[in-house]
């Protein structure tokens, strides 16, 4: 199976100009891109790509007084495939709870998305512990048939945004444990880079979601190329 390589831009760019210059010079990769919600528009306005989109978060209702929120049945209107959940910036700046990452992957999966659900320890926690209590909440009441469509991100915490990538070896470790959970596809996160990123392959992960590399088109681009 190809690798599937998903570029988590966060919070970046501040301006469409920019989002625009750097889709286009990721046009041609076949990837996911997550931008922020404002610039999943632009795939209207820029040409020949192939490139999918995805989003970086949702709700877990699918309408009403939710003032700003954007749910899941929006983002499939839009044509998108895939959605990031519980993503441990959102987990520790916005207070998500597993209950709500619970309900928030059985929305997306209501909506036909492909839900992205991200897992991992903090430093100093002990990863098979984390790991199987966050499948087990988030994961709860969820069909065997529904659990196949989940795409699961082992990204350490500590290992996102440092530099300080979680060598495959150890990466490898989490995912033996993972695969003994759940059947899908499993992709390794945590400060990629393009001198690392095919160690991840060959130790067996899925695919990759790329952070900070993203943001950088011709790294993200050899990423892509050597993974
Ligand atoms: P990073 O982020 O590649 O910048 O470490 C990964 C992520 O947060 O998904």
């Amino acid at each position: 199976m190809k690798p599937l390589i998903i570029a988590n831009w966060k919070c970046n760019p501040t301006n469409l100009i920019e989002a625009k210059k750097l889709f286009n010079k990721v046009r041609s990769l076949d990837v996911v891109i997550c931008p922020p919600f404002v610039y999943l528009n632009t795939r209207y306005k820029i040409q020949d790509t192939k490139y999918k989109l995805g989003a970086q978060n949702c709700h877990y209702e699918q309408s009403g007084t939710y003032t700003g929120e954007i749910s899941p049945k929006m983002l499939e209107d839009l044509g998108l495939k895939y959605v990031i959940i519980g993503h441990s910036e959102r987990r520790i700046h916005f207070k998500e709870t597993d209950e709500m990452i619970n309900k928030k992957l059985k929305a997306a999966l209501k909506a036909g998305l492909k839900p992205i659900l991200c897992i991992g320890e903090k430093k100093g926690e002990n990863a098979k512990k984390i790991i199987s209590g966050q499948l087990k909440k988030d994961l709860k009441g969820i069909s065997k048939k529904d659990l196949s469509k989940i795409i699961i991100a082992y990204e350490p915490v500590w290992a996102i945004g440092t530099g300080d990538f979680c060598k495959p070896d150890k990466a490898k470790k989490a995912l033996d444990f993972i695969k003994q959970k759940i059947n899908t596809r499993i992709l390794y996160g945590g400060s990629v880079n393009s001198k690392i990123s095919k160690s991840y392959i060959k130790v067996g992960f899925n695919g990759l979601l790329v952070g900070g590399a993203s943001l950088d088109a011709q790294e993200f681009i050899k990423i892509v190329k050597n993974a």
